[in-house]
């Protein structure tokens, strides 16, 4: 059924989880504005930078942090091997108290995902660390991290922001050389520069940060909408056809995604602070290539949102991964709804079907979840989707926002 209708994106949740970390480094309170606080993840990092002793405040969409009270460094595995990011109160930690003990958050489903860059970098500033019984323990010189010259071998996002972070009070210039440029690192480093940090580059290959001293003060922020999120309200109007409007969302962050969305046969376009997307019901998606890379290129993030497209889509399309060993576990999923999908390597071929069939599936990770709810909108009959825990770690009120534009959809048993 075709979508007509509002759809409200939330804040970025791959930008509030980092920007809650950094509140580690002021003993002033930072204030949020439009922060996703519905989400499983946001609770998660709720509950470790609460155990280590910050004061948070979640209302709405508004969010308050106070770490002036923060004594305990240790990130304990229990509350790490949740979620992944937990490993990016590393680097405040370490910055603003000279030590720190985080527990490694061990692989995830889309890949092994090490934590290398991060410590390498950090060692480079002067720390020393030791891995001891699957903890991260690090200690700064005592006269603190020193700035240094990090080059990244393979770029980053977390690895950028941990570093970024924590050079923010180090002794002298840190420059960061091959970092990450994804917009959600820009909004970290304006909230970071906010609080009384000094640094330029962002949104380029070089990051510099000139360190300042300890701790950094108070800010007011308002986070930038979820550029994901709204990727994925495009596909899947571009899925079902229809029109709907994404309110607060930005469509120069899916810059690498726009040529495909043209291409596929959808469109979309800016209209002050929101997204308009149109695709005729009556034509049918057109299938075309994809490859993930790092920003500005095609986010890996949304290649499963991507390929259930493809399922449906007049002739093939190829999905190339290049970002994570291990991100297609969606491929079996949508092949139980009748999807046509050979994978060959980090490659995938879609050759699209007229129609997929709904189906009991399961979900393996975040987006791979978002991307059998896709499919189970343009699926004839029912689709069921099990373990949506992982689809409420990103997408606040996805059943909500979906069903007000005419979706059949709704959530049905569990907590
Ligand atoms: C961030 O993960 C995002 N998570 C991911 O989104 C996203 O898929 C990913 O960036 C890439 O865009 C958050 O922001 C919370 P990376 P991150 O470090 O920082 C390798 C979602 O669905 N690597 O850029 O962990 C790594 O294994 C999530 O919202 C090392 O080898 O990703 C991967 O192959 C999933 N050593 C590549 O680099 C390191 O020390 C890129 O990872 C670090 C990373």
């Amino acid at each position: 059924m075709p979508l007509y209708g509002n759809i409200p994106v939330s804040g970025a949740k791959n930008a509030a989880l980092k920007l809650m970390c950094a509140a580690l480094l002021s003993d002033r309170s930072i204030y949020f504005e439009n922060a996703p606080n519905a989400l499983r993840d946001i609770q998660s990092q709720t509950d470790l930078m609460q155990f280590l002793g910050c004061a948070i405040k979640r209302e709405g969409s508004l969010m308050a942090i106070n770490a002036s009270n923060v004594e305990n460094t240790v990130a304990p595995y229990d509350l790490v091997r949740k979620m992944r990011t937990s490993i990016l109160v590393l680097g405040p930690l370490l910055a603003r108290f000279g030590h720190a003990k985080v527990s490694l958050p061990g692989g995830c489903a889309i890949g092994t995902r090490p934590v290398d860059l991060h410590i390498k970098g950090l060692e480079e500033m002067g720390a020393t660390i030791t891995l001891e019984e699957g903890y991260i323990n690090a200690q700064a010189p005592a006269e603190g991290l020193q700035g240094a010259k990090i080059l990244f071998p393979k770029v980053s996002v977390g690895a950028t922001e941990n570093l970024m972070m924590a050079a923010t009070l180090a002794k002298g210039e840190t420059v960061l050389a091959n970092a990450a440029r994804e917009p959600e690192i820009i909004d970290l480093g304006e909230c970071l520069i906010k609080m009384g940090a000094k640094i330029s580059g962002l949104g380029t290959e070089t990051i510099r940060i000139e360190g300042v001293s300890s701790p950094l003060g108070k800010a007011h922020h308002e986070i930038l909408p979820d550029r994901i999120e709204a990727g994925t309200y495009i596909i899947a109007a571009g899925m079902t056809g229809g029109t709907v409007r994404l309110e607060n969302a930005r469509i120069e962050h899916l810059s690498a995604a726009l040529g495909h969305l043209s291409q596929a046969g959808i469109e979309v376009e800016q209209d002050g602070r929101d997204i308009i997307v149109h695709r005729d019901p009556s034509r049918r998606i057109k299938g075309c290539d994809i490859m993930t890379e790092p920003y500005p290129g095609f986010p890996t993030d949304l290649q499963a949102q991507f390929m259930s497209m493809l399922t449906i889509a007049q002739g093939a399309g190829l999905v190339t991964e290049t970002i994570f060993e291990n991100r297609f576990m969606h491929v079996p999923e949508l092949c139980r709804m009748g999807a046509d999908i050979t994978v060959q390597g980090n490659s995938a071929i879609v050759r699209g079907v007229e129609k997929l069939k709904g189906a009991e599936v399961m979900a393996t990770d975040l987006r791979a979840s978002v991307a059998l709810v896709l499919a189970g909108l343009v699926a004839e009959g029912d689709t069921i989707v099990n373990r949506i825990y992982h689809l409420e770690r990103g997408y606040e009120n996805i059943v909500g926002k979906l069903s007000n534009a005419g979706a059949q959809i709704e959530r049905i048993g569990g907590e």
